[in-house]
């Protein structure tokens, strides 16, 4: 037992006292470093290696074990933060151990995957992409720490913007998709929401940067698997997210499970220490993974737990996540001079000047609130913006003869498949503290929409994972009964996410067998899809009448897909990532580059024998009930000086006869480069609204910074030559035209 010295609380008020400000904390830089650096004096090793550890509670189970005795560790003082613990009561409970059982009472930090949403689930972060509505995304990252915060939360684990071009790795729905400008744009909306302008303020929290690095990229598309690529793909590709949301102040970073270049990120002094604080100046703190430290020992990279701690800490981890190895062997690393006491010191002070600006230290007990719990948590509003932001994540891949939107007077629809009365997927993997008994089915939202209007005639079919066929008849007769047939099909919520690889990517169990059944009978079949990535789907677009691609859209599903189906509200959704014909595509992504047998005519070309070279549905492509006809490129110069700007321009109209919104991107192509430059890049977007008939200019400006690449010396620079500029409707249906970048 230590001996009782000042608790921190007393030690505030001597500094509200000294200089003279008000009750509050003192958030100037000068009192909260004499304030840190007061506390820090007082601490021990151990206490202060307590602050360095991360624990679960056994609340929630986000990775392969528990520790059963992590009260003992808070009331011992070994811990500085806590994850899958909320609730206000809950939290409260744990606070109040750490504060008044421990000797110094430093606060506790609680944090969770609050990943789409925190009660109120929105979109999978993949779907929420499709939006591309920054606005939206912001404002379902404020809602989500309101209602996080008021349950006690301080610190969430998102937003993860590793880049990903392949489908079978699952936690492709935790991400936004192929594109790093995109990414980056998804990843600054986040941190804007999460942190707010203030993390004192009640209603904001600490975002987290994940999975720094390159996770999105294992081999062959299975979780945790090796990562090897160039540092050329790594810098140009990778990171530009990460950096990107460090301009947004973010206030955490979380290690990568892989290793890459052969040294696994939670020990690379290179990705931690050289790139991220010397290139980047990150000045918050480095969390590691679930029990990442210890996985370097079957990486190969350490010998033993004690020998990862030490290279965990000495290349830049500050907190240890669930792993332990910093309690149990940083005393002894110290003690034997293979790791400095001023590399302690500096990762718990980054740690307390968090706990210090989110006013821990003034009350421990300011969000664990349930009166705030109770009112801000699910509420009407909360409900109302989920269900728009669900609908503007909904993406139209395919709508023959305007078969959608569907009459307010349709007769008859057989609603069919595993996904049609379905609860439990709707929220998707991550879901948080989401309660699916509270989401609204898609056959209940049609219900809500047309009451009595319309008969459904539902039936499951047949389920996602069984391989039964008890269903078709039942199914069969649905369909034959009805004028038009929905069939909602897709994956169990569980095979997307963490842990969670596919190696074939088609419709699970037999829904495509039961879906060709159903076509037979020369119906219109309109398929709404429900999943955490692209599938494998030609047959289904050959087939379908229409196909919507709805993700796990979240709480309020059933009533956003009516508002499709009906037309009540117009699609706007852009695929975030490529959708290929098969498995053997992948990677497909948009912004390859090229070869030097570009696809032609002849045998000796860069091509399949079985497939073609272009994928089913492009990056950035998905359909409206409206048309828009794009104008041709206005350039302010085709010679664009390397310090000036270059303003591209096009006139966009409604040519149809409903309202809508449209995504309008622009793309470049560096011809000729010091090193070869892909085919593509999205460089802008804007989205738009527009009445029927309606004409809008959209203008993009770009500086070389919008043109510039890491080269072979990892310089950050753009280079004068040949351009082609695209501004279009998808990566693969767009205007060009073409400039120079002068010297
Ligand atoms: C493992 C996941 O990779 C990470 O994203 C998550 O934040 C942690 N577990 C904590 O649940």
């Amino acid at each position: 037992m230590h001996k009782k010295t000042i608790p921190y609380f007393i030690l505030l008020s001597l500094f509200v006292m000294l200089s003279c400000t008000s009750e509050k904390q003192d958030s100037s830089t000068g009192v909260m470093d004499r304030f840190i650096d007061d506390l820090m004096n007082q601490m021990t090793l151990e206490e202060k290696i307590g602050q360095l550890t991360l624990y679960t509670s056994d609340m929630d189970h986000t990775g392969p074990f528990i520790r059963d005795h992590y009260l003992e560790d808070i009331r011992a003082g070994r811990v500085g933060a806590i994850f899958n613990a909320y609730t206000a009561d809950y939290t409260r409970e744990l606070q109040r151990m750490a504060v008044e059982e421990t000797r110094l009472g430093i606060p506790l930090l609680f944090g969770y995957d609050v990943i789409h949403g925190h009660r109120t689930i929105f979109p999978i972060p993949l779907g929420e992409t499709a939006s591309w509505d920054m606005e939206a995304i912001e404002e379902s990252a404020r809602i989500a720490a309101r209602e996080a915060t008021a349950e006690g939360l301080h610190w969430t684990f998102s937003p993860m913007v590793d880049v990903t071009r392949d489908p079978r790795w699952g936690r492709i729905a935790e991400s936004s998709g192929e594109d790093p400008f995109l990414t980056a744009q998804v990843a600054r909306a986040k941190v804007r929401g999460y942190q707010g302008d203030d993390l004192r303020d009640l209603h904001t929290m600490l975002a987290t940067a994940k999975h720094f690095a390159a996770y999105g990229a294992p081999q062959a598309g299975r979780d945790y698997h090796t990562v090897d690529m160039s540092e050329l793909v790594l810098r140009n590709k990778f990171l530009p997210p990460f950096k990107a949301i460090i301009e947004e102040d973010i206030a955490t970073f979380m290690t990568a499970f892989n290793d890459l270049f052969g040294v696994p990120a939670t020990g690379s002094e290179y990705l931690l220490t050289q790139v991220l604080r010397e290139e980047w100046g990150f000045e918050g703190f480095v969390v590691t993974d679930y029990t990442s430290i210890n996985e370097m020992v079957p990486h190969g990279f350490a010998r033993d737990d004690k020998h990862a701690g030490e290279l965990a800490i000495n290349a830049g981890v500050d907190m240890d996540m669930q792993g332990a190895v910093y309690n149990d062997y940083l005393a002894e690393l110290v003690e034997e001079g293979k790791v400095s006491e001023a590399t302690i010191d500096q990762a718990v002070r980054r740690i307390l000047l968090m706990k210090y600006k989110l006013g821990l230290f003034e009350d421990p007990y300011r969000y664990s609130d349930p009166q705030r719990e109770a009112e801000l948590v699910m509420t009407e509003e909360n409900l109302e913006f989920a269900r728009d932001f669900s609908r503007k994540s909904i993406v139209l891949l395919k709508n023959d003869d305007n078969v959608l939107p569907l009459s307010d007077d349709v007769r008859s629809i057989a609603l069919i498949g595993p996904m049609a009365d379905n609860q439990r997927d709707l929220i998707g993997s991550w879901s948080a503290a989401g309660d699916y008994t509270k989401s609204v089915t898609l056959r209940q939202g049609i219900i809500n929409r047309q009451g009595e209007r319309t008969r459904i005639n539902y039936a499951l079919g047949t389920t996602v994972l069984d391989e039964d066929r008890s269903g078709f008849a039942a199914a069969l007769r649905a369909a034959a009964q009805s004028d038009v047939v929905i069939m909602a099909l897709g994956e169990h919520y569980w095979q997307s996410g963490e842990a969670a690889s596919r190696s074939m990517i088609d419709l699970p169990g037999l829904q495509e067998e039961l879906f060709d059944e159903i076509v037979k009978l020369g119906k219109p079949v309109i398929v709404v899809l429900m999943k955490g990535r692209p599938l494998t789907l030609e047959n289904l677009d050959e087939k379908a009448s229409a196909i919507l691609e709805t993700w796990f859209l979240g709480t309020t599903t059933g009533d956003a897909i009516a508002d499709v189906l009906f037309g009540d509200y117009n699609p706007s959704g852009k695929l975030p990532v490529t959708y290929p014909r098969n498995v053997g595509q992948i990677p497909i992504f948009y912004n390859a580059r090229n070869t030097g047998r570009p696809k032609s005519e002849g045998k000796f070309t860069s091509k399949y024998l079985d497939v073609s070279n272009s994928p089913l549905y492009p990056f950035g492509y998905g359909l409206s009930y409206t048309t828009f006809d794009y104008s041709d490129i206005r350039l302010s110069t085709t010679q664009m000086p390397i310090n000036g700007t270059l303003e591209a321009s096009v006139t966009v109209t409604n040519t149809g006869d409903r309202f809508g919104e449209e995504v309008v991107q622009l793309y470049t192509r560096q011809l000729v480069g010091s090193i070869t430059r892909p085919l593509m890049e999205l460089r802008g977007f804007e989205k738009i609204t527009l009445d029927p008939g309606e004409s809008r200019e959209v203008t993009f400006e770009l500086t070389w910074k919008d043109l510039a690449f890491y080269n072979a010396n990892n310089q950050f620079r753009a280079e004068p030559g040949e351009f082609h500029l695209f501004i279009g409707t998808s990566s693969a249906e767009v205007k060009q035209t073409a400039f120079s970048l002068m010297e």
